[in-house]
């Protein structure tokens, strides 16, 4: 009999503290909040497994770049940065060139400060800022590049915050944008028996998913081709990010988690992963589009 309580009064618990944040803060505001509690504990650099997966992003993103500006000395937003995952190596590619890190949780724009200042990349620079707020004050046309990875699924109104980056991109600029996989969610919410949130992930493209504050969304490959494509960017590409593995906690965590496997294993794995990364887009933890104007 205790056992069978024990996951309803955890359930009940969990409810009445959700509740408590919506009074306390707004719904709004607690989604604000939760989002930025979970940035600051998850440090992207320093996560055991986010490493693999930024080396993953980086596989492509320096590829399309030197193919587009292999002169480098380019403008770079990177949109939603966090600890500057991805800023500080984009800097450190684009040495005569400048890279902007823009998030609006603080704790995590310091944190990339400091390591930027450690890898000695001056050419980075971190903004505490909303991205829809920094997207609307920013000119057009003042982007060679921007990169916004896995932010797009927490963001409310992203269609407006996609308008707005397709704006401030220069006309021979490249997009790196990512998105949560339709399939990723449909795994998670089934291996979790919350069949209400799969039926959510299997006909909608947002919504409370996990319960929660957050509206999440997600999308399939199609989604996000006619998507970008309705917003005006052209020449949309997708491929996978994690296809065949996750982080703690990924449904895909038990198929491989890229920090428990030795040096030859994981680069065994991320060969396989790049390989296979268009065939089975769908089935990466995110999408990552890579799209022009
Ligand atoms: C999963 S992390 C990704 C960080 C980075 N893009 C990367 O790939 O390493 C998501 C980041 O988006 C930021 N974020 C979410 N919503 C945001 C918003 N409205 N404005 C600015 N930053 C936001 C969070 O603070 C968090 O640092």
């Amino acid at each position: 009999m205790k056992k069978l309580l024990r996951p309803l009064v955890g359930k009940v618990i969990s409810r009445l503290i959700h509740l408590c944040g919506i009074i306390r803060y707004g719904e709004k505001d607690l989604a604000k909040r939760n989002i930025q509690r979970t940035a600051n504990i998850h440090d992207m650099v320093t996560s055991p497994d986010e490493p693999y997966y930024a080396g993953q992003y980086l596989h492509w993103i320096l590829s399309k770049l030197d193919e587009q500006f292999p002169d480098r000395g380019i403008n770079i937003l990177d949109l939603g940065c966090g600890q500057g995952r991805l800023t500080i190596p984009l800097a450190a590619w684009n040495r005569n060139g400048r890279v902007i890190g823009v998030d609006f949780t603080k704790e995590a724009i310091e944190t990339a400060r400091r390591y930027s200042e450690e890898k000695g990349v001056p050419n980075a620079e971190f903004l505490v800022d909303d991205a829809p707020h920094f997207l609307e004050k920013t000119p057009s046309e003042s982007y060679d590049c921007v990169v916004f990875t896995e932010v797009v699924l927490m963001l409310p109104q992203y269609d407006k915050a996609l308008q707005h980056v397709h704006r401030i991109m220069k006309s021979d600029g490249l997009a790196f944008i990512s998105f949560r996989s339709k399939y990723f969610n449909l795994l998670h919410t089934i291996r979790e028996r919350n069949f209400a949130g799969a039926r959510l992930a299997a006909t909608q493209q947002t919504g409370k998913v996990f319960g929660g504050a957050v509206t999440f969304s997600w999308q399939t490959t199609n989604e996000v081709v006619e998507l970008l494509s309705r917003l005006g960017y052209r020449n949309t590409m997708c491929r996978g990010i994690g296809i065949f593995s996750g982080i703690e906690g990924d449904p895909l965590e038990t198929i491989a988690r890229p920090s428990l496997l030795s040096e030859k294993q994981q680069s065994e794995l991320s060969d396989l992963e790049t390989q296979l990364a268009e065939t089975y887009a769908d089935c990466g933890r995110y999408i990552l589009a890579m799209t022009t104007k």
